[in-house]
């Protein structure tokens, strides 16, 4: 297929590239490099500066190129931002998706695959969470992207757009060949957090919550290899092509680690201390947050082969490293 994919030089992005064009389809990267990388780029696929919020930069790419399919990864990310600065990520998530959309269905364009997250369901009300879980974000970010999952639904009923959201849980891990150079730009998340730690590059992790009803009262998350995250949306456009039905799917690895056995594996990985403090729990987040994938091993084929905790704490490890 001839995909475009948008936010094609960042973190998730541009494994996902390379997990196209390793099963043979033709890519073109539509990237404003805010947070994404040159280095990121690959010979194989074409680039084309440009920002989503831009209707001529989208015009452009557009009429260079014949599509088959758009996968949309571009976005701001931090939840935390997202409450302080709701008008940016309002215009950057919303407007810019919308933009988006707009185009590449006026220029014919019928399979979307976008980039969604865990956020939209907020606070769980059962573990693991599934796709009936409800949905009702805790943050302004997750809100961003369940109301672009709205506008994909209306334009599935009135303009025969289908797509696939694929809600990330917590992205971690890089290419175990190191074919992706550039890391990812200000990372929030535990595992590039941990990362600068032991670089040295951070004094010590920050622990919010050593109280929680856990197993050893640290909050305990769902993580997923990138490489895993990226053959979701090959096996997304696979499922497009073969006249799938437009759905909602849930990524993550089933089971969840807590912070601390983050810190142990990444002990042994490193072969350095990682120094860490214990702080009071930050508001809203909860005590375990963890999904169910059957629905996406079952509709997409597609099962995560790479996300135990050692396999992405060595591949990012790896990947800071050899900067
Ligand atoms: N990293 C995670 O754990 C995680 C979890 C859930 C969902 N997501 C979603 O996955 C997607 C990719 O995340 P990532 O971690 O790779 O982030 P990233 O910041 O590394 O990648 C985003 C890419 O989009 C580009 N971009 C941003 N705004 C743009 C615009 N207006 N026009 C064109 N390009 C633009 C950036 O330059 C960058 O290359 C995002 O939509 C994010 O919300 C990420």
């Amino acid at each position: 297929m001839r995909v475009l994919v948008v936010g094609g030089a960042g973190y998730i992005g541009s494994h996902v590239v390379m997990d196209l064009l390793d099963n043979g389809h033709e890519v073109t990267v539509f990237d404003n490099l805010s947070t994404g990388h040159e280095i990121n780029l690959f010979e194989e696929a074409h680039f084309v500066k440009g920002d989503m919020l831009i209707e001529e930069d989208l015009e452009g790419v557009l009429n260079a190129g014949e599509y088959d399919a758009v996968i949309h990864l571009a976005a701001l990310k931090a939840a935390g931002d997202s409450m302080t600065d709701p008008e940016t990520y309002a215009h950057h998530n919303i407007c810019g998706s919308i933009n988006l959309l707009n185009a590449v269905t006026r220029h014919g364009i019928r399979k979307f695959v976008f980039s969604s997250t865990a956020a939209v369901f907020g606070d769980p009300r059962y573990l693991p969470v599934d796709e009936n879980h409800p949905v009702d974000p805790a943050n302004f970010y997750g809100f961003t992207k369940l109301q672009f999952e709205r506008q994909l639904a209306w334009f599935d009923k009135l303009r025969g757009m289908k797509f696939v959201s694929l809600r990330y849980f917590n992205a971690a891990g890089y290419d175990p060949d190191l074919r992706v150079k550039g890391l990812e730009v200000n990372p929030k998340n535990l595992v590039p957090v941990v990362m600068e730690v032991a670089m040295g590059t951070r004094k010590e992790l920050m622990v919010f919550g050593s109280d929680f009803e856990t197993r050893d009262g640290t909050g305990i998350r769902d993580y997923i290899h990138v490489s895993d995250l990226a053959s979701a949306h090959t096996k997304a456009l696979d499922y497009l092509a073969g006249g799938g039905d437009s759905l909602a799917v849930n990524l993550g690895s089933e089971s969840g680690h807590s912070v601390l056995e983050v810190v142990q594996c990444a002990r042994e990985v490193t072969g350095r201390e990682i120094p860490y403090k214990l702080v009071d729990r930050r508001e809203g987040d909860p005590a375990c947050l963890y999904a169910t994938s059957q629905h996406a091993q079952k509709v997409l084929n597609w099962k995560p082969v790479q996300s135990d905790l050692k396999s992405m704490i060595a591949t990012t490890w790896n990947a800071y490293i050899n900067q």
